[in-house]
């Protein structure tokens, strides 16, 4: 951010003080440094605000194409890195404002006609959310399409599935990937579903109760891109419930991102040896020179927190405001800002490593094969030859129970030595212990099958738009 050093501007509300601000409180009330980045939501809000008050006559028709093509200019200005901020007009707002009347005169002093800072602060933060939700599903898209396409790919891997960290029951990799992009998915939903809220105009509002001016908000939506207008003038301007529901959305986001991350970092640890890490995603020990750690999982599990945090920070900064706005809202900047730029990089750095991934099957499957990881397949097998299955589960505890005191596999087992836990088990049993018969026998939609997990890719790229 380039900022002025020019001396003090006028302030633009400096009508009725007569001494100048306390620098500490310029300090402390300024919000340029942070959201300066509302600048192309800012410009377009003015031009559409514009545009409407030269429609209406509330403006002519010089005066707002004067102010149109200032705030036009203006814009390349800041794409060219050339406009100076200045922390003594306290928000991108009035940073602008003051701009736009230097470049073009008297006619920059009426654009603020019919409007406040509190209706345009909200409409350039909706702006900006509904952009970063734009982008953010884009992002969920490709990394969904990522899983589907390595789910495809990992469809007959075996792995052992876990309930308590425990060895369960043996699942496909193809399985466990499609979980993931389940939560992915409705991560997606849930932000499609706040961007209706998102889509309304503010504007119009003014600073609480509307304005005297003959407005069509109606026409500044259109030009917006707005699907609504807000219904009431006190909530629209003190309303922050759809940055709230965006950092709820991002935060729950983060949390399906931590959880994979944690296992992307147990099973790359040698202890597992599942998977390898790409290394150009993982960094060294300046002391330990056998280190390759992933610190990329481990820094998205880290920034989760933060995440979780800003959600938690809007929650309490709306809690006990009375109606309309406050100057307490402007706080609501950084949680948005962070929780989109922490969301935005985590699936960036995320969509490039999971793919990447080196799975070693073959300890993966070992890894199925024990923990008796079988057991419930030898209960549904003799629920099959007729025993109830509170009666099949004891029978294969007693037979777990034996053979881990012989250090054996149910499958190990002889015949003989499982008749003895249920005289129904016959030869045909074997086929159920491994762990390939396992996840086949779970043909169902929803299940672990490698068949159903490349039944359920082809629905979901069906299904993908
Ligand atoms: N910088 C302020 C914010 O972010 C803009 C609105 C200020 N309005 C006011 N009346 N002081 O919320």
């Amino acid at each position: 951010m380039k900022k002025a050093r020019n001396k003090k501007p006028q302030k633009l509300w400096g009508g009725r003080f007569a001494g100048a601000t306390d620098s500490g409180v310029e300090t402390f009330t300024e919000s340029v440094s942070l959201d300066w980045r509302l600048w192309p939501y800012d410009i377009a809000g003015s031009i559409a605000h514009a545009r409407m008050l030269g429609k209406t006559g509330v403006l002519t028709a010089a005066e707002s194409g004067k102010i149109v093509a200032g705030l036009e200019s203006i814009r390349r200005e800041i794409e060219a890195g050339r406009f100076e901020w200045d922390p003594a007009l306290e928000d991108v707002h009035m940073n602008i404002e003051a701009r736009l009347t230097r470049r073009i005169g008297t006619a920059g002093k009426r654009l603020h006609t019919g409007r406040s800072r509190n209706d345009q602060v909200a409409t350039d933060l909706r702006l900006f959310v509904r952009e970063a939700i734009d982008g953010l599903i884009v992002q969920l898209e490709a990394l969904g399409d990522g899983l589907l396409d390595l789910a495809e790919r990992e469809a007959d891997t075996i792995m052992p599935g876990f309930t308590h960290l425990q060895i369960a029951q043996p699942v496909t990799l193809g399985h466990h990937l499609l979980a993931w992009r389940e939560m992915l998915w409705r991560d997606r939903a849930r932000l499609l579903d706040a961007r209706k809220r998102v889509n309304v105009l503010p504007l119009g509002s003014a600073a609480l109760a509307g304005t005297s001016f003959p407005i069509d908000r109606a026409y500044s939506a259109k030009l917006l891109g707005f699907e609504a207008v807000s219904e009431n003038s006190l909530d629209a301007v003190s309303d922050r419930d759809f940055a709230i529901e965006f950092c709820g959305a991002c935060a729950l986001l983060m949390v399906h991102l931590s959880r994979w991350s944690e296992e992307l970092i147990l099973w790359s640890s040698p202890l597992f040896g599942f998977i390898e890490l790409p290394d150009r995603y993982c960094t060294g020990s300046s002391i330990m020179p056998q280190k390759k750690n992933p610190d990329v999982p481990e820094l998205v599990r880290g920034k989760s927190g933060r995440v979780i945090g800003h959600l938690n920070a809007l929650l309490v900064l709306m809690k006990a405001q009375p109606l309309a706005y406050n100057r307490d809202n402007q706080e609501d900047k950084r949680p948005v800002f962070d929780s989109y730029d922490t969301v935005r990089d985590s699936l960036h750095v995320l969509t490039g490593l999971i793919p990447a991934i080196q799975v070693n099957r073959a300890v993966c499957r070992a890894a199925a094969a024990g923990g008796f990881s079988t057991a419930t397949d030898l209960a549904d097998y003799l629920v099959r030859k007729g025993l109830p299955f509170r009666d099949a589960h004891r029978a294969v505890g007693r037979a777990v129970a034996y053979a881990a005191g012989r250090n054996l596999d149910l499958k190990d087992l002889s015949l003989a030595e499982l008749k003895r836990f249920a005289a129904a088990t016959e030869r045909d049993v074997y086929k159920f212990l491994t762990p390939e018969g396992s996840v086949a026998a779970r043909r169902h939609p929803g299940g672990t099958a490698p068949d159903q997990v490349r039944a359920a890719v082809r629905r979901a790229r069906r299904t993908r738009s």
